[in-house]
């Protein structure tokens, strides 16, 4: 059974039993400022829980989709995703416990077909402090449940310590079986809606040995001690609480919010529970595996993370979330970038995010229309970022290296060695100092997570508190430069120059990269009103020459970047990278002026503080001769 049809039976089935069906709700979810990202079925529903009359009756079945960016480090096992579908059905103060249990059971073991054998359930243990009690009512209607096929269904408490005890049904407590959007009850504020929930677990029949030769040995294994054996494919939750000032009371109604993640069910379906195996990600498996020249089963994780992630920004740009700074751009730009370095890593060096894109719109075209729809968006905003981050990752991962071997070897014991800068004596250490964390961040605007998850993969710990104190320096340093402090060599610190100065810098570093390296400064006169700038260059600029360095100079605006400064002698800066006139100052101490993923230059300042204080749009407004091999542009910030 594919997704597709797996998701059809569930909602007919569903439908044959009176229910409504909706459409999935936008992952970005609308009038509710609480959350960035719809993470659960419940979302869209809440005024509905809590007593007013939906549209459609009080019994609705979906798909949803759910994004859960909590997730986006877990990826990489067998069962972490931060896209999911959700499966789900709604009494909204219409049947109750009796009625979800049975339906459950017979979805499962009937129209599905799993073996019952296999499956096993959690029910709440009941709570004095919250004055709930057990619920024994879901045990009983289990129980008949199980008895009607011959499946012996003993109902046994403190799974936690005493192993499963030859159970099928255990008590836990709210850790485990209490559902809110905010987790346990204490986390939920008040006014929110929740309640206890029944939990159905998939055994994959890993032997017990797992626990033998794992982080769980000498633990007793149970359905949620999560070393493998059990997967969660459906919950249950039995909303019918308010939290109050005065603890919990029953909402207006009782009401059904069941959730299952599509793709555990079908993980369960075929008996294997590693969900990258279904069929959703098959083509788009083979495709990377086409790409790489490398196989799924010897690269897990990397394949997972780019399979994962993929689908997920797909999704997501297709509900508007487009890669950014911040809010839900900035998850899906990491998304996008974690799948491009995981790619890297398995040799895939050309751009392949749409065509990855491509595979998934297909499969789900029928079910989610709109990616069809908004196909060429997907693909403009995946081959943007793309673009963009491979020229970061190769300069960054380069750097990273360097820094590992400059600063670390390995003696006969297998320690690593580092040169300590202060006492010019070898000390033993695992940990990237401070200064070179901040390095490749401000160098090589290398994102911070993406340093700490390389760190990690090489065994190498950051030195997290040295690189805070380094980025609170350097920001102390942009302060007091923005301030005027620093005595550059422009004349006229007045704000408005002050932008377009570090405008200038982007547009220099712009040009390089439309142009060539062969750019450099020849002259720079800046007024309130306007940039001249004069660069070496034979070849009069196209008009999509101009564009481009026009987009550069405003994704770097509309970036927010926080320009940082660095003090360093002049070879470091040059082995740095940065944009400079070098002649005839060696040794000279110098101020280097960095706009990390943008730009890098030697300068004497004043500059902004962040480039969204330039504010406003770039325009070159000409661009002409100036000299034999030098043109000089007209540039405004409007
Ligand atoms: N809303 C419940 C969950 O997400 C079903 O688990």
């Amino acid at each position: 059974m594919n997704a597709n049809e797996l998701r059809k039976k569930y909602l007919e089935f569903f439908k044959e039993r009176g229910h409504q069906i909706v459409p999935s709700g936008s992952l970005i979810p609308e009038n509710d400022p609480t959350t960035l990202f719809t993470g659960s079925g419940m979302q869209p529903m809440i005024p509905y829980l809590m007593g007013e009359k939906h549209p459609l009756g009080g019994r609705i079945a979906d798909s949803q989709k759910s994004f859960r960016a909590g997730d986006i480090e877990e990826v990489g096992d067998n069962r972490h995703t931060t896209f999911f579908e959700m499966l789900g059905n709604w009494s909204l103060g219409d049947y109750f416990k009796k009625e979800q249990i049975g339906w459950m059971f017979e979805f499962l073991t009937k129209e599905i077909g799993l073996d019952p054998k296999k499956i096993y359930v959690t029910v709440f243990r009941g709570d004095e402090s919250l004055k709930i009690s057990r619920d024994d009512e879901s045990v009983v209607y289990w129980q008949e449940l199980f008895k009607s096929i011959n499946v012996e269904a003993l109902a046994v408490d403190n799974a936690e310590i005493g192993g499963m005890q030859n159970g099928r049904i255990f008590y836990y407590p709210v850790e485990k079986n209490w559902w809110s959007r905010a987790g346990v009850p204490n986390n939920m504020p008040l006014g929110e809606p929740g309640g206890p929930d029944s939990e159905m677990f998939w055994d994959f029949g890993v032997e017990l040995k797992i626990h033998e030769n794992s982080q769980w040995r000498n633990q007793p294994c149970h359905v949620n001690c999560d070393c493998g054996r059990f997967l969660e494919i459906g919950n249950n939750v039995f909303m019918q609480y308010i939290k109050t000032q005065t603890g919990f009371e029953l909402l207006k109604q009782q009401n059904v919010d069941f959730g299952g993640g599509l793709e555990r069910i079908l993980a369960a379906i075929n008996g294997n529970p590693d969900m990258f195996l279904t069929d959703i990600f098959a083509k788009a498996k083979a495709e990377i595996e086409k790409l790489s020249g490398k196989k799924y089963e010897d690269n897990k994780e990397a394949f997972r993370v780019i399979l994962d992630h993929l689908r997920a920004a797909t999704f997501l740009i297709a509900d508007g979330a487009y890669p950014g700074n911040k809010d839900q751009g900035y998850f899906v730009r990491r998304l996008i970038r974690r799948a491009v370095r995981f790619a890297h890593k398995l040799g895939i060096e050309n751009n392949f995010c749409s065509d990855i894109a491509k595979i998934y719109i297909k499969y789900y075209q029928d079910a989610y229309t709109d990616l069809l729809e908004k196909s060429e968006n997907i693909f403009e905003e995946l081959e943007k970022e793309e673009e963009k981050f491979r020229k970061t990752l190769e300069k960054g991962l380069k750097e990273f290296d360097k820094a590992v071997g400059n600063f670390l070897s390995i003696n006969e014991e297998g320690d690593f060695l580092e040169i300590n800068d202060n006492e010019d004596k070898l000390t033993i250490s695992r940990e990237l100092s401070g200064k070179i964390v901040f390095n490749l961040y401000a160098t090589y605007g290398f994102p911070i997570e993406l340093i700490r998850e390389i760190a990690k993969e090489k065994n190498i710990k950051i030195d997290e508190e040295k690189f805070k104190e380094e980025f609170a320096k350097h920001q102390e340093l942009s302060r007091t430069a923005s301030a005027g402090k620093f005595k550059g060599g422009l004349a006229d610190h007045s704000e408005k120059i002050t932008a377009l100065h570090t405008a200038t810098h982007l547009m220099l570093a712009g040009l390089r990269r439309v142009l060539g390296e062969n750019v450099h400064q020849k002259g720079s006169n800046i007024t309130e009103e306007r940039i001249r700038f004069d660069f070496s260059h034979s070849d009069k600029m196209t008009e999509e020459q101009k564009k481009a360095v026009e987009d550069y100079v405003n994704e770097a605006i509309n970036s927010k970047t926080d320009i940082v400064i660095e003090e360093m002698t002049l070879d470091e800066a040059r082995e740095k990278g940065a944009e400079g006139a070098f002649e005839n100052k060696y040794g000279e101490r110098v101020k280097v002026y960095f706009i990390a993923g943008f730009s890098n230059e030697i300068c004497g300042g004043p500059h902004v503080r962040n480039t969204g204080d330039i504010e406003g749009v770039f325009k070159i407004k000409k661009e002409e001769s100036s000299s034999a091999g030098v043109r000089r542009i007209k540039a405004v910030v409007e």
